[in-house]
């Protein structure tokens, strides 16, 4: 089992994915690294510098919390990492690989974007037209994998998520932290080495949105991904053991209080 010290243990660990947590306690690569990052949308007099040099790392089971002003570049920062817009200038590395040297260093961009990155937003987007299982089966179908061995890969994780249950649902007949626990599902699918949150609390409770953080934690650990949480949640900045706080462009990292995502009473 990878973790168990929350006093919550998953109720499957899954083959290669167990291996992959117990490797995450050896000295590792980071799973995320930027160096040095910038953005400049637009040329001449118009231009905004969005990022001026981001420098951030991320180990593999970590998760850490991205923080700063409206306007500051935190979007600007998911949208560069997570192959959806192209920096200006800079280094990110994912896992070993150096996949942006001042341009990409990667010929597939969407097949970087579906397979090694997993986005969890605030609001769930699931398809309606689908049931919770093909919700989540949708991406490793889409990488090539047969639809018995998605749907299974689905069940599984739906099972962990503890929404097993809703497995055969339609998305309008959950509730809002089921949707969003099958959004973490489907981030989780291909097993992505990094899944970026942006503001995934947003539309939740506090109890419910301490549940989420605390199932992203216990994910990150059980499978070595790397996670940044975008968010302006007050409810959830307590539980981060890192923070990066952004303002204009620029990161610096602090201490977090690191506490239990425990949902209080
Ligand atoms: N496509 C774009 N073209 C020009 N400027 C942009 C574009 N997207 C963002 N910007 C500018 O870049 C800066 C950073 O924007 P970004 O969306 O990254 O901020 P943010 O921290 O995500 O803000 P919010 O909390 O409001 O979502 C802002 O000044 C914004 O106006
Ligand atoms: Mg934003």
């Amino acid at each position: 089992m990878a973790d168990t010290s929350a006093g919550h243990a998953l109720p499957v660990s899954v083959g290669p994915a167990a291996s992959q947590g117990a490797r995450a306690a050896m000295p590792v690569t980071p799973g995320i690294r930027i160096e040095g990052l910038t953005k400049r949308y637009g040329e001449g007099d118009t231009a905004v510098d969005a990022l001026r040099g981001v420098d951030l790392s991320v180990a593999p089971g970590e998760v850490v919390g991205l923080i700063g002003p409206s306007g500051s570049g935190k979007s600007t920062l998911l949208k560069s990492l997570g192959a959806v817009i192209e920096p200006t200038a800079g280094r990110m590395w994912l896992g070993n690989d150096l996949i942006y040297d001042n341009g990409w260093q990667i010929g597939d961009l969407r097949a970087l974007r579906r397979d090694r990155i997993g986005f969890v937003f605030q609001a769930p987007y699931l398809i309606p037209f689908l049931d919770v299982t093909d919700n989540v089966a949708l991406l490793p179908m889409l990488a090539g994998r047969s639809n018995d061995e998605s749907r299974r890969q689905a069940r599984e994780l739906l099972a962990v998520l503890d929404v097993a249950h809703r497995a055969s649902a339609m998305p309008s007949q959950l509730s809002g932290g089921e949707q969003q626990r099958v959004a973490i599902a489907r981030a989780l699918v291909n097993r992505p080495p990094v899944i970026l949150a942006d503001e995934p609390t947003a539309p939740l409770d506090s109890e419910r949105a301490l549940t989420v953080i605390r199932i992203l934690g216990q994910m990150a650990r059980q499978f070595s991904t790397a996670i940044i949480v975008v968010t302006h949640d007050e409810k959830i900045i307590p539980t981060f053991k890192r923070i990066y706080y952004i303002r204009d462009g620029r990161t610096h990292e602090e201490a977090g209080e690191g506490r239990d995502p425990v949902a209080g009473d």
